[in-house]
């Protein structure tokens, strides 16, 4: 009797310990599965306005996402994800591949774009003033993204509107989105950023793009290199930032001191809209030009966030060196993934 009872006992302790464990094992699993899914715990960012608002696990999320998303990016799948929402483009300043790829991203997710480029295209050139503008497009949309030729115009409006803002270039400060994108390229080319070896070069003054990408690729490990004139290096706020995470970095005007150790060639366009002297932008542009002979044989890859102009020679465009045009496509997924969850996560 008692050894029937004791066989009994042992044999629920080991059936309750089977059902903790398998417990655990499934809780673990949903846990998991909602984070991947941009539950909030991860991606909780509603207004993207600066990279720095952006955590490295954020990142790591929007890049994971983006890859998922290439498929319905190219077109090889379809998607109803954001059917019947509305992105709302106002564009203040031209461009080609931002507001492209965001529309492109939209739509392939089955959603719909409204919006202008220019205030001639909108009620604002009768006087209308941009907080006016923003609360018509806060009632005829779900999110708004935004590029400006002032600094600060992004987070003005996301202070005024409550549906989601998106900073598309707000002036010489942030491209959060194109730095997300970049690095995306990164990931797609090596499989890590850590470490690697990249020099910015160009227009670090008033490039909004190397502003974004230097503090995220410091935050991911990354070895940089500055390379500019005197007149155009990285703005102290951005270096400030910098020294104040503990990123280190190294200036110089001559790319040759760097390009033989170089993974990454990052080339800016020298900004001729920017410049409040025209008689200065002529002295310095044409400051660097890459072209074939410069890089024949190095071990390294070109990137630049276009649109160029003589900064990156076309002998370059069909040599394993090039990765701007795989870049510029790299804006849909990533675009995509950014719209997915910040539209998902404002409901
Ligand atoms: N990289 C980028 O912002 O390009 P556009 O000015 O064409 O949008």
């Amino acid at each position: 009797m008692y050894c029937k009872s004791n066989y009994y006992s042992i044999f629920l302790i080991k059936f309750l310990t089977k059902c903790y464990k398998n417990f655990v094992k499934y809780y673990n699993l949903i846990k998991e599965n909602k984070n991947r899914n941009g539950g909030s715990k991860i991606f909780n960012i509603k207004n993207v306005i600066s990279i720095k608002d952006f955590k490295k696990e954020d990142i790591k999320f929007v890049l994971d996402e983006a890859s998922k998303l290439e498929k319905i990016a190219k077109s090889q799948e379809t998607s109803n994800k954001l059917f019947g929402k509305i992105l709302g483009i106002m564009f203040f300043e031209a461009s080609t591949r931002t507001r492209l790829s965001f529309e492109t991203a939209m739509k392939r997710l089955g959603g719909n774009c409204i919006g202008f480029t220019g205030i001639d295209e909108s009620s604002i050139i009768k006087g209308e003033t941009i907080a006016d503008t923003s609360k018509m497009f806060e009632s005829y949309s779900d999110t708004i993204v935004i590029r400006h030729p002032l600094e600060g115009v992004a987070k003005f409006i996301s202070d005024i509107v409550d549906v989601p803002v998106i900073n598309a270039g707000d002036g010489a400060g942030q491209h959060p989105t194109q730095t997300l994108l970049d690095l995306y390229t990164i990931k797609k080319e090596f499989g890590k950023i850590k470490n690697l070896n990249i020099a910015l070069i160009g227009d670090l003054k008033y490039g909004r793009t190397v502003h974004s990408l230097s503090y995220a690729l410091g935050i991911f490990g990354a070895k940089m290199h500055f390379i500019s004139p005197n007149d155009l290096k990285m703005p102290d706020e951005v270096l400030h930032d910098l020294k104040r995470k503990k990123i280190s970095y190294h200036e110089t005007n001559d790319l040759k001191d760097v390009i033989d150790d170089l993974d990454i060639l990052y080339v800016t366009r020298i900004q001729k809209e920017r410049f409040p002297d025209v008689e200065e932008y002529e002295r310095i542009k044409g400051a660097y030009i890459i072209d074939k002979n410069l890089i024949e044989g190095k071990n390294l890859i070109v990137m630049h966030p276009l649109p160029r102009t003589d900064e990156i020679r076309h002998d370059i465009d069909d040599t394993k060196y090039n990765k701007y045009f795989n870049q510029a496509f790299n804006g849909v997924p990533v675009r995509m993934a950014i719209l997915k969850n910040i539209i998902k996560n404002n409901k």
